[in-house]
């Protein structure tokens, strides 16, 4: 047996911010975005990150005609949670009354909606469970130098969400993997060290926001998305050409295309909406595995793979049968 998606639901906040507006406070312009990012807007929330979840949550329930009821594990992929605790998928719980779910969110960055749906796969496939609520969620606004035109242009919020049952169809092949020796590639600090224990003078002052060097992430993503693709074709006996859609986080829509032509894969099994979106972290696969979705885009059956890459530093790809 195999976990399999029954339905998918997501979310976008109405807010939103174009590259003309960030222009009108950073030495930036539309087309210098849009030429090194494919970015023209990005949505950002007003309430955060759970209220987006649970949204989301809300539509894939719909979607695969499931109730609360049946579901018995949630896992949400967030770096930027309400609360450090009660988690993500703790509070969804509450708010859509899933009693009987075990509960927990999944760091994993960018990787964290691939990371949650391979965990889905072997509660599932283990009899550990029987309907998981996976979700991707992401307050990135709150985690970003507004001033710092090399990060903020990038980001935005947004949430995703799929149900995952047990069938003789799904996921057919996992590889993933993770190298926190070049994790300071991209950090997003924690609060600082404070405690009676420390002088004063080493009180850490760091803001909780995104650094990156843009270089090393794009060549890193050049390099691994491809690798961790083509590994998890041949494990599921799978060729490229057979696969109807490749949905890989939205990075970067240069990152997207170069590793399309590195995969020898024509763009129209590319999917990508990062245009309107930015870069949504872990809400980037499943948000966009909605929209094609609702626009009935994908055939049951048909074999496509999900890919994500990020902040870790890590990576992963899941070949599966829709
Ligand atoms: N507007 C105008 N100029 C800018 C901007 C901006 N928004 N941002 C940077 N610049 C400037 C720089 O200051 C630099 O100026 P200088 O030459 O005077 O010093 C110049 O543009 C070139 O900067 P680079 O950083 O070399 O620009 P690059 O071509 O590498 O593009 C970018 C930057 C878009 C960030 C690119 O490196 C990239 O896409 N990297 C991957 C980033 C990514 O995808 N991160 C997320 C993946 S992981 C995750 O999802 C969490």
């Amino acid at each position: 047996m195999r976990a399999r998606i029954l339905g998918t639901g997501s979310y976008l906040p109405e807010g939103y911010l174009t590259n003309d507006d960030l222009a009108q406070w950073l030495d930036t312009s539309d087309t210098w975005i849009r030429e090194r990012t494919g970015i023209r807007e990005r949505h950002i929330t007003k309430t955060g990150t759970v209220e987006m979840a649970v949204k989301a949550a809300e539509a894939a329930l719909a979607n695969a005609g499931v109730t609360s009821e049946e579901i018995d594990l949630i896992l949400v992929g967030t770096m930027t949670p309400d609360y450090f605790c009660p988690s993500v998928s703790c509070q969804v719980q509450a708010e859509l009354g899933m009693e009987h779910a075990v509960c927990m969110d999944i760091g994993a960055a960018c990787s964290g909606f691939l990371f949650a749906l391979a965990t889905a796969q072997a509660y599932l496939t283990s009899g550990m469970a029987r309907t998981a609520l996976v979700i991707g969620s992401e307050t990135l606004s709150k985690v970003v130098d507004w001033s710092d035109r090399g990060t903020c242009v990038l980001f935005g919020d947004g949430a995703g969400a799929a149900v995952v049952g047990i069938d003789e169809k799904g996921v057919l092949a996992i590889d993933m993997g993770s190298k926190g020796s070049k994790g300071m590639a991209l950090p997003c600090p924690g609060i600082p060290l404070q405690n009676p224990l420390q002088d004063a003078s080493e009180e850490g002052s760091q803001k909780s926001y995104i650094q990156m060097d843009g270089q090393e992430i794009f060549k890193f993503a050049i390099r691994t998305v491809p690798e961790t693709v083509r590994r998890s074709l041949q494990a599921a006996g799978v060729c490229v050409g057979d696969v109807s859609h490749f949905f890989f986080h939205q990075a970067n829509r240069r990152i997207l295309e170069t590793v399309a032509k590195n995969l020898r894969i024509p763009l129209e099994k590319v999917p990508m909406n990062i245009e309107r979106t930015g870069n949504t972290a872990a809400a980037s696969i499943p948000l966009l595995l909605d929209e094609w979705n609702r626009k009935g885009s994908l055939v049951r059956g048909e074999k496509l793979v999900l890919s994500g890459f990020g902040a870790g530093l890590s990576w992963g790809s899941i070949v599966m049968e829709w």
